[in-house]
């Protein structure tokens, strides 16, 4: 188990590559002199530098890393170093094909691009060891050397006869025999029986790509494979000493990988956020970035870093907005609130040529500092130095969404019940934004993730069951929690199998129900969700309209649930449609469409605030989000104002300090400006008392 990294202030700053102006010194030394006046504390060297690391194979060229990073020690600018396998230089692409991609049609790549080798060949994994061991021991001992950023956003996979063998072994160890996998793949289905596990092959377009459970673990396979050489990039800098934490960049709702079994083996998670703002209102786009900052944060359990944003706007969207005055402070401070201890960007100095020229940067080509950016990053490092305190700080435990990785993707895979616009991310995320609108702190969780200290527990579309979820949820309601769970969820196991008898699986007593049929509906229609006529129990929340709902309507047998809403129309009207159930000490509802958003508010309504009483802002203003991260010197509260225009809000919350942003006062009401950020302190006996 790795140390979890600790930073004692917030880091500002990010990618740096001055390999790209070893020939200009004076922009070097300039560099620095800006970073200063941006209270840049922080720079991550070395990302894609291995060409310039390793010119020619075997020969080291070190020495302009090492004078960089010496200069920017003197000038207290610490550095996140990169292992530079996210781009592998010509030579080794030359010599070497093997360490090229083969993609699902078994076609070899070219050289190009980047993030695009064999995790599996020998080779590669050679050249990387190699070059990861000399910068280890030239300058992992450097004392500056704070964090080791391993490769860049690893993802993709690679077909190749040495993956597939790979794959072999993997299945091997899981399965031990052939008829044990036959029997858990299904493969008597079209006669795809395997006589022996050398025949089975990746999942291509060309060949097999109907065997869901192939296709789910192939995508096991393709974490553990990622996993592996990440560890194996690790081990090459422990083998020689470096004993400094690590850390790998992840993206945004990237499902090629199952992030969570990355857990262990960081010392923190990062990840890169691009998101496209104005394109809606503000507070959708930050709900949305919201939901991921929340998930990278619930992967350890502790705060995480923000590793890139942009400073102004990403290149590579079909539309390169601008961020509005204002934008860059709020939607990074956003990232701090939900439990980062860092605010980076990508990237520092914008490069001269190639594809990300026109990528945003602190520096630009113009090369000044009187521009709106640069003055904004300044502004932002003297705000982001008023909070160091919080840096290392944490936020409770309140409520859990359950988004597990393995079963979005047998559902995704799955043909039926519906194969375009499974609604999962909008359902995902309407209940999201509900509960958020309470300032309620969400977990992102997995299912294997412990389910103790929380309040609510929120399991949308959770069709695969595994690691004895099921159980765990109902011990979870029989001890007092409240759970929501909605239609087509414990449909299948681990395998993909459908489980026989009742579903969803293992919960017929703790939901009250059993589910019967799902009806897929065409885009153009929909169905509605009317309040039932019979009386609800008390608890439960009182539904006085109806709802539209579209996509999916499951149909149910009720066994102990109360109906709150039935359908209202085609032949399944007067069906239960959302239900709450009393189970042990806690209670069970169950959700059996995809509904308009204001369903989830109004359910969430009738929940939250009798789970969570002593909220510090108790009507939470549309368009406005609230954290709190606490530390052993106290609670800091952020209040963060995502609309264009002022907006009144009250707290509930005694503080004694407000360390950046302003409440003004306005006809006795207080009010924070448009896009604002304000964080009020609590001090350590105030909390405590
Ligand atoms: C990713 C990469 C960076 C850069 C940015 C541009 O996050 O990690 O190297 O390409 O995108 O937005
Ligand atoms: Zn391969």
């Amino acid at each position: 188990m790795n140390q979890p990294f600790f930073t004692a202030s917030l880091l500002h700053g990010g990618d740096y590559n001055p390999e790209q102006w070893l020939d200009q010194p004076d922009i070097l030394e300039k560099d620095i002199e800006y970073f200063k006046k941006a209270s840049i504390n922080t720079v991550t060297l070395g990302v894609f530098s291995w060409a310039v690391l390793e010119p020619e194979e075997g020969r080291y060229e070190f020495q302009w890393l090492e004078t960089i990073l010496s200069r920017l020690y003197k000038n207290g600018i610490s550095t996140i170093l990169a292992t530079p396998s996210g781009a592998r230089p010509k030579w080794l692409a030359d010599k070497y094909p093997e360490v090229l991609r083969m993609d699902e049609k078994r076609r070899r790549a070219l050289f190009g691009g980047r993030h695009n080798h064999c995790f599996t060949s020998p080779v590669y994994r050679e050249k990387v060891k190699a070059v990861n061991t000399e910068l280890a021991r030239r300058l992992g001992p450097h004392p500056d050397v704070i964090l080791w950023h391993i490769s860049n956003e690893y993802s993709g996979e690679c077909h190749c006869p040495l993956c597939q063998e790979q794959f072999r072994q993997w299945l091997k160890k899981k399965y031990q025999t052939v008829s044990r996998l036959n029997a858990c793949w299904c493969t008597t289905f079209w006669s795809h029986k395997y006589q022996s596990f050398d025949q089975i092959e990746s999942p291509s377009s060309l060949g097999e790509h109907e065997l869901h459970a192939l296709s789910l673990d192939w995508k096991r396979f393709i974490t553990d494979q990622t996993l592996d050489f990440m560890r194996w990039e690790i081990d090459a800098l422990r083998a020689v000493g470096s004993q400094k934490p690590v850390t790998t960049n992840f993206m945004y709702d990237f499902t090629g990988l199952n992030y969570y079994k990355f857990r262990q083996d960081l010392a923190v998670v990062s990840w890169d956020n691009y998101p496209a703002w104005h394109k809606k209102a503000e507070i959708e786009t930050a709900l949305d970035c919201g939901f991921q900052h929340d998930l990278m944060r619930s992967i350890q359990g502790r705060p995480f870093l923000l590793m890139e944003s942009c400073p102004s706007a990403a290149n590579w969207p079909p539309v390169s907005k601008l961020k509005k005055p204002g934008m860059l402070a709020l939607s990074s401070l956003q990232a701090v609130a939900h439990g980062s201890d860092s605010v980076l960007y990508f990237q520092l100095r914008q490069s001269r040529g190639a594809s990300e020229k026109f990528h945003g940067a602190v520096i630009d080509h113009y090369g000044g500092e009187d521009t709106r950016v640069f003055q904004e990053v300044c502004a932002l490092g003297r705000t982001l130095t008023m909070l160091q305190e919080t840096a290392g700080s944490s936020l409770k435990k309140e409520a859990a969404l359950i988004c597990d990785i393995e079963s979005r993707w047998a559902m995704e895979a799955a043909q039926g019940p519906r194969n375009e616009k499974l609604p999962y991310k909008e359902v995902v995320q309407g209940f999201y934004n509900a509960v958020r609108s309470f300032g309620i702190h969400t977990d992102i969780i997995d299912m294997e993730a412990s389910l103790d200290g929380y309040r609510l527990l929120i399991a949308p579309m959770q069709y695969l069951f595994r690691c004895r979820i099921q159980d765990r949820l109902a011990e979870f309601v029989k001890q007092g929690g409240t759970l929501i769970m909605t239609f087509w969820s414990g449909i299948v196991d681990e395998y993909d199998r459908c489980y026989l008898g009742s579903s969803p699986n293992g919960l017929v007593p703790v939901l009250g129900l059993r589910f019967a049929e799902i009806d897929s509906l065409y885009d153009h229609e929909k169905n509605s969700l009317v309040p039932s006529s019979q009386t609800g129990p008390e608890a439960a929340p009182p539904f006085i309209r109806s709802y539209s709902c579209h996509s999916l309507c499951e149909l149910v047998r009720l066994t102990d649930a109360k109906p709150l809403l039935v359908y209202g129309d085609d032949f399944y009207a007067g069906q239960p449609a959302v239900t709450w159930n009393s189970y042990g000490l806690g209670e069970a509802y169950y959700v059996c469409a995809a509904p308009e958003p204001d369903f989830y508010q109004d359910l969430i309504s009738g929940i939250v605030p009798r789970l969570f009483p002593d909220r510090p802002v108790p009507v939470v203003p549309h368009g406005v989000e609230v954290t709190l991260r606490e530390n052993e010197k106290g609670q800091y509260l952020f209040l963060q104002n995502f609309n264009r225009t002022e907006t009144a809000i009250e707290i509930d919350w005694p503080f004694d300090a407000c360390l950046c942003g302003s409440l003004c006062e306005k006809d006795s009401k207080k009010v924070i400006k448009p896009f604002d950020t304000v964080v009020l302190k609590k001090g350590k006996e105030r909390a405590d008392g």
